[in-house]
């Protein structure tokens, strides 16, 4: 176990480059199951969720080479059918499995997955879909899920919600199916355009990602010696200007896609910061701590504001001038970080699914506990921008998101080290 001990204050200046997207890699990881070949992923974010779902790739009989940022998995054998249930429990995407390992195998038993506390996070949608290409899906008996299907046929299918996660499962299960299946309400996640793109590489025939309706010809057998390169994390990306931007401080990044995180950019520019977009893929950010609040920030499925950087938005929020609204409509149980912010001397009042922050000027240093991945992000933020010294408990949450997040921070000037307890 370890602590996150940040001395507030200091304005972050620098370069920083952005790794792989996790909500990327891991369905591209999943992906790699349809493949009777060896599948090279490169530009990989090295990340416990990305452990744990090799850990899982591994005990299905795949063969896994990884050094620093480049994966093989090599999934020309598989032995088992079962992901082994400590491991489904560390991680819910593990359910992104679902769908290629039922394609690949016809049958599946899982845990029910586990995850960041932010919410019910039911997975109807994704085996309402499967049942409707021809998998029988035993129930949940004590936490465990078995799926079975001697063959998947490809169909038509409506989602209630662009769900991200269901959108990807479904494009994983139709890519190995009988026919065509079409996704309407899709999710438009650039994660969702990325794992098109590996699929295509595998020779599946599949268009429409981005749009809202997908199309996906199945076809029984892949064999591919696919290389693709994963896209940059935006979620990464846009925590680090927001904590540029709480702390007054002028931060360049590389490697990112700007329209990715056009929404976020969109509302840092509003508060005040100046933006500057070189080439597409480097964004130059400027803060002069002088920042104003947001009448009104809702979050929604992309393109529209991120769930993701909601926690990291309201941290920035609580020390802009004047009354910011923000309104959580993805997650359920999105604020509960917000007492540990409250503790910084963060004003904030939230009733139901909004959030109500009335700019501080100062933020006061405390003892916090990260309880989920981004919430801790936003813990961060906020002791960057308070007054003394804070410690943060729960790193290992942070840990699931951001690569070596002191060793970022320190390179741009933050006061900042991980502690062992
Ligand atoms: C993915 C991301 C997560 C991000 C989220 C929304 C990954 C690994 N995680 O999560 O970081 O916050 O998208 O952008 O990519 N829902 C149902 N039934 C279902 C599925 C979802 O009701 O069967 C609900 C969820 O409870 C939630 C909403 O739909 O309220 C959105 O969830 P979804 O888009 O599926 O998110 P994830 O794929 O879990």
């Amino acid at each position: 176990m370890s602590n996150l001990v940040i001395t507030g204050g200091s304005r972050l200046c620098g370069i920083i480059e952005v790794p792989g997207a996790k909500n990327a890699v891991l369905p591209v990881l999943a992906a790699t199951l349809l493949n009777k070949g060896t599948s090279i992923l490169e530009n990989c974010p090295e990340l416990d969720d990305v452990t744990t779902m090799l850990e899982i790739l591994g005990a299905l009989g795949c063969g896994i080479r990884r050094e620093g940022s480049r994966i093989e998995v090599d999934a020309s054998r598989l032995t088992a059918s079962s992901i082994p249930e400590a491991l489904a429990r560390k991680m819910r995407s593990s359910i992104i499995i679902l769908g290629a390992l039922l394609a690949r195998c016809g049958e599946v038993h899982v845990s029910y997955p586990g995850g960041c506390e932010i919410g019910l996070r039911p997975i109807d949608m994704h085996l309402k879909a499967l049942s409707q290409m021809g998998a029988q899906i035993d129930g949940i008996n004590d936490g465990i899920l078995c799926c079975r299907a001697e063959k998947l046929t490809g169909c038509e299918i409506l989602l209630d919600y662009p769900s991200v996660g269901a959108t990807e499962n479904i494009m994983l299960a139709a890519s190995m199916a009988e026919g065509e299946t079409i996704i309407r309400n899709a999710a438009k996640e650039p994660e969702i355009d990325d794992l098109q793109a590996f699929l295509r590489k595998l020779g599946v025939q599949v268009s429409g990602a981005g749009t809202g309706v997908i199309r996906i010809q199945g076809t029984r057998e892949i064999k591919a010696e696919p290389v693709h390169r994963i896209i940059p994390d935006r979620i990464v990306a846009g925590t680090y200007l927001a904590a540029a931007a709480a702390t007054g401080g002028s931060l360049v990044v590389t490697g990112v896609i700007y329209d990715h995180i056009g929404s976020v950019l969109y509302c840092l520019k509003r508060c005040g910061c100046r933006i500057k977009n070189y080439s597409g893929n480097v964004i130059a950010l400027e803060s002069n701590g002088n920042l104003t609040a947001l009448d009104l920030v809702r979050t929604s499925p992309y393109p529209g504001f991120p769930t993701d950087m909601q926690p990291q938005m309201v941290a920035l929020l609580s020390k802009c001038r004047g009354t910011s609204v923000v309104v959580e409509t993805v997650f359920e149980n999105r604020f509960r970080y917000t007492e540990q912010l409250m503790k910084l001397g963060a004003d904030i009042s939230v009733q139901g699914r909004t959030a109500i922050i009335r700019g501080v000027d100062k933020l006061k240093a405390a003892q916090l506990e990260a309880r989920d991945l981004r919430g801790g992000a936003a813990l961060v933020i906020g002791a960057l921008a308070a007054e003394g010294t804070s410690s943060i408990s729960g790193v290992n949450y942070i840990d699931r998101g951001y690569e070596r997040m002191e060793k970022v921070l320190s390179s741009i000037g933050a006061d900042i080290k991980r502690v062992e307890t």
